[in-house]
């Protein structure tokens, strides 16, 4: 497989979109768009693999609230491959204000609040090999061929 169809990102139900039965629905997407899915994870994530994760915010006034909501309930943490996904997966979440996401997009159909915009996606390449490396060891990135993948390339 070409590297180019190889890039990964990190997206992760979060703990709104676990209580309101949206897992479904965001998998749903990326599998329809013919991204292939490559890890997951049910899990409660603790408030040091948050601080991590978010570490970039930690000066930020939200910070606090940020974690304490990330850490509330369980998340559905994922790796997802293919061509371009970090980007167009930014593009299938919409803005991170809701106020702001277009209809169609994941939150512009699913959530009104910035502090509840029930799913995380990388916002680069370099945060996506971060982030999978923070949430997944090597050994649960399950490598596959998909039977449909000459339909998608
Ligand atoms: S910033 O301020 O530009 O760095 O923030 P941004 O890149 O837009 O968002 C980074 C993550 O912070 C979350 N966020 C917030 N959470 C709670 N309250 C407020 N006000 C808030 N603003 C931003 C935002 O959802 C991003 O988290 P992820 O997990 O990437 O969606």
């Amino acid at each position: 497989m070409a590297p180019q169809y190889r890039e990964r990102t990190f997206i992760a139900v979060k703990p709104d979109g676990v209580h309101r039965h949206i897992i479904g629905d965001i998998i749903k997407r990326f599998e329809q768009k013919g991204f292939k899915l490559v890890a997951m994870k049910f899990t409660q994530a603790d408030d040091a693999l948050l601080q991590k994760h978010y570490s970039a915010l930690s000066k930020k006034p939200f910070f606090p609230d940020l974690i304490k909501y990330m850490s509330s309930g369980p998340v559905c943490a994922m790796v997802w491959e293919g061509l371009n996904v970090v980007k167009t997966g930014r593009t299938m979440l919409g803005a991170t204000n809701p106020m702001d996401s277009a209809p169609g997009t994941i939150r512009g159909d699913f959530c009104v609040q910035v502090g509840r915009n029930i799913c995380h996606g990388s916002d680069s390449v370099e945060s996506a090999n971060t982030e999978v490396a923070l949430w997944f060891k090597p050994a649960e990135l399950v490598n596959w061929d998909p039977v449909a993948k000459p339909w998608v390339y």
